[in-house]
């Protein structure tokens, strides 16, 4: 995305389909390149996730799922956006999922399950009338992902439906300011470097990789070596990171690097020569790379 703020370049693409049960639901497509899905779905989950619900509808089944403080975590790794609040966590393949460091997802998989199309939707009553709001997803084979319902001024507190005539209109704000942004192309996206993208050091704290599950060192570690370097990074514990032996593992999301048999020592070498210097610790690499 670069250093300033970019716009959107339109698709122009609006579709409208009919609904079995009368009235319509019109979409209207935005790109879904990581440039701009990065951006749209920080701002939903880490700064607006007191608007955004969590959905997927498909005919015979629905999932609500709302957000009651801010995640505590939301990133990517390995294609997949993971946001783990106390109660729940999902995952959403905004990149291609290569699967792990011996890359085993097999190409046509990963195409699949990458996210294909993004549109904001409205849906209409046999009126014309919009009466809800919302982000649908589809992956690679076509099939509808998660949707996102935006606010809806028709309902109150607690799905509270308000008198028809008496919407909340203020309760389109974040619908209208999405749809300038990122489907119309008529406002900046409202950052500079994609948020998503930020790069962080993870280390896995299960048991089986490393028995003891003492990481707390090693987070440590990274942690005064991070601070010392001066650098932006996000340092984290997670669970698996499908290397499954040898630990401690970590992980480098810049450039998709996982160490093994981490102790603090080399967790510090991994801040100062692999990310200060560019120069990878060649010994503790996963999978270990084959000289000559
Ligand atoms: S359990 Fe640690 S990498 Fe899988």
């Amino acid at each position: 995305m670069g250093q300033s703020k970019t716009r959107v370049t339109p698709l122009n693409r609006c579709i409208t389909e009919p609904l079995p049960t009368g009235g319509q639901i019109e979409y209207e497509d935005f790109p879904c390149t990581i440039d701009v899905t990065g951006p749209l779905l920080y701002t939903l989950f880490q700064e607006r996730w007191e608007e955004t619900q969590i959905g997927h509808v498909v005919e015979g089944s629905v999932l609500e799922l709302e957000f009651t403080q801010p995640p505590k975590i939301c990133i990517i790794y390995d294609g997949y956006l993971t946001v783990v609040t106390e109660a729940w966590h999902l995952h959403l393949c905004l990149e291609e999922h290569l699967g792990g460091p011996l890359a085993k997802t097999p190409s046509e998989l990963r195409q699949q399950r990458l996210i294909h199309r993004a549109s904001l939707y409205r849906r209409l009553n046999e009126k014309g009338e919009p009466r809800s709001w919302g982000i649908q997803f589809w992956n690679g084979a076509g099939e509808k992902m998660m949707n996102l319902f935006l606010p809806n001024p028709f309902l109150g507190e607690d799905e509270d439906l308000l008198p028809e005539g008496k919407p909340q209109k203020s309760k389109l704000s974040l619908y209208n300011e999405l749809r300038d942004i990122y489907v119309l192309g008529i406002r900046p996206i409202p950052f500079e470097n994609n948020p998503l993208k930020r790069p962080y050091l993870s280390v896995c704290r299960s048991s089986r990789c490393y028995p003891s599950r003492k990481w707390q060192p090693i987070v440590e570690a990274l942690q005064e070596a991070v601070k010392e370097a001066g650098m932006d990074l996000y340092v984290m514990t997670s669970g698996c990171l499908e290397v499954c032996k040898m630990g401690p593992v970590v992980f480098y999301s810049g450039d998709r690097t996982w160490y093994t048999r981490v102790n603090p020592d080399v967790a510090r070498r991994i801040v100062q020569e692999h990310l200060v210097q560019g120069q990878p610790i060649k010994n503790h690499l996963y999978p270990q790379v084959k000289e000559g």
